[in-house]
């Protein structure tokens, strides 16, 4: 008999198969009892009947737990009343193993105890639904790079300098050539990967020592760096614009039942899929004030001011043109007003923050120089870095993509710790 994955067996009507998977749940009423079957692709409803099945297999009931692994055999039937439109109805059932005092029940606990026991609460069905929508924006974005001429271009995660400002770095002894960081971000060396292959990226880990406590802040996080030749700020933001629209479809298209699961709003997400705004931080400043905000000029937003930013907006805003104080070393200045420079955040509505870091960079050499002297960076450290506004600079940009805060949004979770598998936090290192 074949084994079928839950997820299919609409292809399998009225057709006898086995399902492999665990238990979720069951009930029971005299000569009838339901077994909640789930394989990791889907859930189906079991239903055991006492005049169809042999004394044993129906008794087994008393003895399943939750959890438990089994093996099951049965017909497949549509029904309209069970959810996902099939049951199965069960001829046999093959205990795997009975799984004992499974510590989290289907009611109710503590966030602090479910984080400690996050190695089980990943198969709960909440968690389980982000973890798949994680799958699907981790492989739109691929697809959306691969399909735009990116090549994929790994950067080193074990480095000799910063890329994001030295008060976020991990430090790790490296033999005898004294610290190592951690990588914040693989845009420098990305910036040397144009220069051979003229657009790329990377995706991966990446570390901050990051002291806030907030409910978007993780020490350990996915990114995906982007980086264009001859591609300035216009077409920078464009091409994330793109990028984040077909992130969107994707969900709404590969998601339904996830997204029904952690009853997301979806027409919120399909809103999203339009023309995202654009607005100056000067703009930006100007509007918080006359919220009521006492703001100053060269002020970071924080995630106060973002929210009150996106309030009203169902798409995107892309804050640009910042203060060169506020920003990297790395962005280009502006040239209608050397204060500023062509860098831009995005900023994703619903309250779910920045979700995008971008810039142009600046290409000419010894602006770029003075820039690195006035912020005291160790000049031989990146040498090689300027070295690349010496043989054939070129305008450039690019941007950085967080993983999970992504995640986040699409899923509608408060929390960033719920959309990556394991959250490293200030507070977190365990499981
Ligand atoms: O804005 P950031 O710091 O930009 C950079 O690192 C650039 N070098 C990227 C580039 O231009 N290639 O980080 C980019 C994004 C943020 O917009 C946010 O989505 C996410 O990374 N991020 C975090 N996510 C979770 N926890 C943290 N501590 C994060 N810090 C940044
Ligand atoms: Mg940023």
């Amino acid at each position: 008999m074949d084994w079928v994955l839950i997820k299919d067996v609409k292809d399998y009507n009225d057709r006898e198969v086995t399902l492999k998977g665990w238990v979720y749940n069951k009930r029971s009423s005299g000569k009838i009892w339901f077994l909640i079957l789930r394989d990791g692709t889907g859930i189906i409803q079991g239903v055991v009947l006492k005049n169809e099945v042999s004394e044993e297999v129906f008794n087994i009931k008393d003895e399943l737990t939750q959890e438990s692994s089994v093996i099951v055999k049965g017909l497949i039937h549509a029904d309209r009343r069970s959810p996902g439109g099939y049951e199965i109805v069960v001829r046999d059932i093959k205990v795997v193993q009975i799984a004992t005092d499974y510590p989290i029940a289907l009611k109710d606990h503590g966030v602090e105890f479910l984080m400690d026991n996050r190695h089980l609460w990943l198969r709960s069905r909440k968690q389980w639904a982000i973890l798949r929508i994680r799958h699907t924006v981790y492989y739109a974005i691929t697809e959306y790079l691969n399909n735009n001429g990116f090549i994929r271009f790994d950067s080193p995660l074990l480095t000799p300098n910063a890329c994001e400002g030295t008060t976020t770095l991990f430090t790790v002894p490296y033999f005898d050539l004294g610290n190592a960081y951690l990588s914040q971000s693989g845009q420098l060396y990305l910036e040397a990967g144009i220069m051979s292959l003229g657009r790329v990226y990377d995706f991966g880990p990446v570390f901050r020592a990051e002291k806030s406590k907030t409910r978007k802040h993780l020490t350990e996080f996915w990114m995906m760096d982007a980086e264009a030749a001859y591609v300035e700020h216009d077409e920078n933001l464009k091409i994330q614009e793109e990028l984040i629209r077909f992130v969107i479809r994707s969900v709404l298209e590969k998601n339904a039942t996830e997204l029904e699961v952690l009853e997301r709003d979806i027409e919120q997400l399909k809103k999203a899929d339009a023309p995202f705004k654009r607005m100056t931080h000067k703009e930006a400043i100007e509007y918080l004030r006359s919220r009521g905000s006492d703001i100053s000029d060269k002020s970071d937003l924080g995630a106060k001011d973002e929210v009150m930013l996106t309030e009203g907006s169902d798409v995107p805003v892309f804050i640009e043109k910042w203060p060169k104080e506020i920003k990297a070393f790395y962005m280009k200045r502006d040239k209608d007003n050397p204060d500023l420079v062509l860098g831009a955040d995005l900023i994703a509505p619903e309250g779910f923050g920045e979700i995008i870091g971008g810039s142009q960079r600046e290409d000419d050499h010894d602006l770029l120089y003075q820039r690195m002297v006035a912020e005291d960076m160790p000049l031989d450290e990146y040498q090689w870095f300027l070295d690349l506004r010496k043989y054939g600079s070129v305008p450039h940009s690019g941007f950085g993509v967080g993983l999970e805060r992504l995640v986040q949004w699409m899923s509608g979770v408060e929390q960033i710790r719920e959309s990556i598998p394991f959250a490293r936090t200030i507070y977190r290192l365990r499981p």
